[in-house]
């Protein structure tokens, strides 16, 4: 018998959008109960590990506008945002870094008190508000620490979310398992928030947390929601050497530099004017054609990197301002970057796609929102520039906890609860994958999923490479890889991660689908054998919806509002 819960609404994801939300959601209606549910503990949410800023103008009186915020994320995305929505962005975001502050969030200041902020790339303006080098750790305990004053908000945590359950209009809750007990659950609620964040797990060499797989995508793809615009994906110009683990932009905000063998900083040649600061797709191509072409560093694990110079920065400004990146320069590389420079490369940092949503997070299912990474609400078109998506996720994380509101005050409907869903589902997971036969590792196949993502969807893509790709990754999907050795209920990792392994080839297979397709090359998404920007073609979002053969691919329209699409110069 499968267990069954209730809430009004269900929001699944404990990071900031999620956690924004929730607050949202309760200061709205104090009736209504909200289940928080989440794969991992709330402090372990991925949006812990945001480190350098979050983009807002605060500064008017000093020359910054809300127009120039709204053009560079425009012209950031390489034109593929829809305006309206990168607008809203911007405009939301300035309340809400003084609603943060209200709630307790230690925003550095300057010498006179006021909030300090500082350069990232790709913006005119210093307009990433920080507090030292651990904003996302900040913002996400000054905003659970705000949950804990509503007794309508419960937290289910390390619960694995594995199934949207609808009645082909409307959603009627979610299917999970308790992972204490291992006890398969249906949730009931008369609204969902997806918040799950995003999928840079797919790739081997990556910013992410572990956790960061495509199980949220996927659900909701499952369910029919369309994902858009997944081959666009962000690789960050400074991972640190060996790990990967994120290295701040913030560091070259505060004046760090990227040196190639010749001792040069070659920006100067890709991006004169803004240099280090470019956009992050701009200077992460200019450093895998510095490595291509002989100017690289080779690194002792064999790996081809550059370096980040911060010695100029400062001991005391490092500690004060860097405090965290040299915490885990000296753990994670053995260097202080006060007195040796780093060994760094692009890396998987963040997916512009996601679930198509619109302006208001709604997706295309009754009562379903999406918010922050595991949305693509298309603020961020082709190319995310830094510090907004800490952004995003609190002011849709804002906008979607109202609406879901709305909607549950409206009332509910008197169909029948979707039984066959439920049964479906169990039949899936426990049949299918619980106990799917197969001789095949499974750790070895994400292993080589990741790998097939990290050499085939980088940085530079090709049709060739493409292709073989998602050969690759179909020819692994039909091993017999349903192993789940450990039949333990409490805590079965075993299990969690074979779950996660079934939703990686779903969603890789959607990226490389759609990066094949996108003939052209725009923001992130590089094509050597398109090198240009093709807006006759090509200046549209991607849909992929579910078949379970493959995905079926469509297109959608992007918003122009006030910019009309030109060449990006930095
Ligand atoms: O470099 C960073 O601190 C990352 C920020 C972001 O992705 O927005």
């Amino acid at each position: 018998m499968v267990e069954s819960i209730e809430y009004d609404l269900v929001i699944c994801g404990s990071g900031l959008a999620g956690l924004r939300a929730a607050i949202e959601a309760t200061k709205k209606s104090s009736k209504i109960k909200i289940g928080v549910i989440s794969k991992v503990q709330v402090m372990r949410s991925h949006s812990v590990s945001a480190e350098g800023g979050t983009a807002a103008v605060i500064f008017e009186d000093e020359g910054d506008t809300l127009e120039s915020h709204i053009y560079d994320t425009i012209k950031g995305s390489d034109f593929l945002a829809d305006q309206d929505v990168a607008e809203r962005l911007c405009r939301e975001m300035p309340n809400e870094i003084f609603q943060l502050e209200k709630w307790g969030m230690p925003w550095s200041r300057r010498e006179n008190g006021q909030i300090d902020q500082r350069w990232f790339g790709g913006y005119s303006f210093p307009r990433a508000t920080y507090a030292a080098d651990k904003v996302g750790f900040y913002e996400m305990q000054t905003l659970y620490d705000t949950c804990q004053k509503f007794d309508n908000i419960e937290f289910l945590n390390e619960w694995y979310v594995t199934s949207i359950v609808h009645d082909g209009e409307r959603v009627r809750g979610i299917t999970a398992i308790e992972l204490s007990s291992g006890t398969f659950y249906t949730i009931k609620a008369k609204a969902l928030i997806i918040a799950t964040g995003g999928a840079g797990r797919i790739y081997s060499y990556s910013t992410y947390a572990l956790s960061s797989t495509p199980d949220g995508l996927d659900m909701a793809y499952r369910a029919g929601l369309a994902l858009k615009d997944m081959e666009f994906v962000q690789f960050h110009p400074t991972g640190i050497l060996p790990s990967g683990i994120l290295i701040t932009e913030g560091a070259r905000g505060e004046g760090g530099y990227l040196l190639n063998n010749k001792g040069e900083r070659f920006m100067k040649n890709y991006a004169a004017k803004t240099m280090e600061l470019a956009p992050r797709d701009i200077v992460s191509r200019a450093m895998i054609t510095e490595i291509r072409e002989g100017r690289g560093f080779k690194h002792e694990t064999g790996v081809d990197c550059l370096k980040l110079d911060m010695r100029h920065i400062g001991d005391e400004k490092i500690k004060e301002k860097l405090g965290g990146i040299r915490e885990i320069s000296i753990k994670f590389s053995g260097i202080d970057p006060a007195q040796e420079v780093l060994a760094v490369r692009p890396v998987c940092h963040y997916m512009m796609g996601g679930i198509h949503t619109n302006i208001d997070g709604a997706t295309e299912l009754q009562g379903v929102w999406a918010a922050g990474e595991a949305a693509c609400n298309s603020a961020h078109g082709s190319n995310r520039l830094g510090a907004n998506s800490t952004s995003e996720c609190i002011v849709w994380g804002k906008i979607t906890g109202s609406l879901a509101v709305d909607y549950i005050e409206k009332g509910t409907t008197s169909e029948p609860w979707p039984e066959f869903r439920v049964e479906a589902e169990e039949k899936r997971i426990y049949d299918g994958i619980f106990r799917g036969k197969g001789s095949i590792n499974p750790y070895e196949i994400k292993q080589e999923l990741t790998d097939t993502m990290d050499e085939k969807a980088h940085v530079y893509r090709d049709e060739e490479g493409l292709v073989e790709g998602l050969k690759k990754i179909r020819s692994l999907k039909e091993q017999t890889w349903k192993h789940v050795d450990d039949k333990a209920k409490e805590y079965n990792t075993n299990f969690t991660n074979v779950m996660e392994l079934d939703s990686m080839f779903r969603v890789t297979e959607i990226v490389l689908i759609g990066a094949i397709n996108r003939k052209e090359s725009r923001g992130a998404h590089a094509r050597t054998d398109f090198p240009k920007r093709d807006d006759k073609n090509f200046l549209h979002h991607t849909l992929a919806y579910y078949d379970p053969k493959e995905p079926i691919m469509k297109t959608h329209p992007v918003t122009i509002t006030n910019y009309k699409p030109v060449e990006r110069k930095y």
